[in-house]
């Protein structure tokens, strides 16, 4: 029992550690960002046409509790990250203002303070997302089986088509930012402009950014009806 109880208290030093908290966020991370690949893969499926999307989200949805597990797992992936990297944040600022000294402490530098204001309006944007269209009370004319419909109805206004557009700049901005200091965190050195990885992750949230736009762009411009 004693040894028991040793071990699960160094398991609980470990995961409340710097580097469990660094484990916690980059496993987190990557999840994150891989469910932000497949979601635009997703909605690119309504350039195949309606009846294309409405049949992608019947599977989805035949899936039952399987797709609740996901689901749930997904929110808890999103609890842990944004928990595990404040707690990294926090300490840093901590750790720069005790080296800095109390009088020229400065409390956050330019990049940390748009990831905090970045993730804040990404999370105003979830909540008004999964209102507009998975729940449906911020739509106006929403049809739980139809997700086709509620997408071409519901972004074909110009204030709602710019958020989603603003949404899909800001999340891949959020990537890029978060792959940046996550890679800082592993050297001793921020990364340099060219670095070879740097431009790669930079690439790949270009990529999301187009992938996630251009769905509620071609709706609003009529591309798609
Ligand atoms: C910008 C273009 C986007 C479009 C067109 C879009 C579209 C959709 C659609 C059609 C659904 C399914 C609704 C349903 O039938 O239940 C959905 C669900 C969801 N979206 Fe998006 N989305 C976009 C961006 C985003 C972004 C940037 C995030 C996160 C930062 C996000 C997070 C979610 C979440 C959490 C769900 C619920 C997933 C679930 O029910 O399992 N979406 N989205």
């Amino acid at each position: 029992v004693v040894s028991r109880t040793i071990g699960a208290m160094s398991l609980s030093k470990i995961w409340w550690s710097s580097a469990g908290q660094k484990v916690i966020a980059g496993v987190t991370g990557v999840a994150l960002a891989t469910w932000l690949f497949v979601h635009a893969a997703g909605n690119l499926t309504l350039f195949g046409g309606a009846e294309v999307i409405d049949r992608y989200a019947a599977s989805l949805k035949a899936f039952g509790p399987i797709l609740w597990a996901a689901r749930l797992l997904l929110l808890f992936a999103f609890v842990a990250h944004v928990s595990a990297v404040t707690r990294l944040a926090k300490r840093a600022r901590l750790a720069r203002g005790a080296s800095i000294g109390p009088t020229v402490r400065r409390s956050s530098t330019l990049a940390a303070r748009s990831m905090r204001i970045g993730g804040g309006l990404l999370l105003v944007f979830i909540v008004f997302h999964l209102g507009h269209l998975t729940f449906g009370a911020l739509h106006p004319d929403f049809r739980p089986e139809e997700p086709s419909h509620n997408l071409l109805r519901g972004l074909a206004s110009t204030p709602v088509a710019a958020i989603y557009v603003g949404a899909a700049l800001l999340v891949a901005l959020h990537l890029v930012h978060g792959l940046r200091s996550a890679l800082f965190a592993l050297g001793r050195a921020a990364p340099k402009k060219t670095d070879r990885r740097a431009l790669v992750l930079t690439s790949l949230a270009v990529v999301l950014a187009l992938a996630f736009a251009s769905v509620p762009a071609s709706i609003w411009l009529g591309a798609i009806q």
